[in-house]
């Protein structure tokens, strides 16, 4: 197992769609390994591979994190049912500092493919709901930004740049 770098917004491979995976291999548990271990060191309770540049529909999600025991991976995640409303402050690993709130469904059912690749259906509310619809968009290459106000957008892009200067991360505006 490795600690991955995380991309941090503006990175272009966080606006990627993912392919989905053909065959869940030794590779594929690696990269969920991977993914968990990074995701209790940053610490956060989700993370998509999309965000350590792996192009793939994989993510995982552990409520119970940095102690973890709630781990749960997700390969080729499907949300095939999403209801009701909810508003949480959302944080995101590639949004360092940055919590915003943002409105999803507050019951979802997912189907996905587990660690050995077998089919599994979950019913999810409240955070874990709000974690898998976050991570699901990792999949899809939108993020966080995309469910805010305007105001909000120019305030969370004036962060980013600040952030990258620090850490020195030569990154280019995304326009709009
Ligand atoms: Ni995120």
């Amino acid at each position: 197992m490795a600690i991955r770098q995380v991309l941090t917004y503006p990175d272009k491979r966080l606006r990627v769609r993912a392919r989905p995976v053909e065959k869940v291999d030794d590779r594929i548990r690696r990269l969920i390994d991977d993914l968990a271990e990074t995701m209790y060191a940053e610490p956060g309770i989700g993370l998509a591979a999309p965000q350590v540049g792996e192009a793939l529909r994989v993510f995982v999600i552990d409520l119970a994190s940095p102690k973890g025991g709630e781990l749960r991976a997700f390969v080729n995640p499907r949300i095939v049912r999403a209801e009701g409303e909810i508003v949480w402050k959302e944080g995101c690993l590639s949004f360092p500092g940055i919590s915003e709130e943002v409105t999803r469904a507050d019951r979802v059912r997912v189907e996905a493919l587990d660690r050995d690749g077998k089919p599994f259906s979950l019913e999810a509310t409240e955070l874990l709901a709000v974690a898998i619809q976050h991570e699901s968009d990792h999949l899809d290459g939108k993020l966080l930004i995309d469910r805010v106000s305007f105001l909000k957008k120019r305030m969370i892009r004036r962060q980013m740049a600040k952030w990258n200067a620090e850490h020195g991360l030569d990154a280019e505006a995304e326009a709009g």
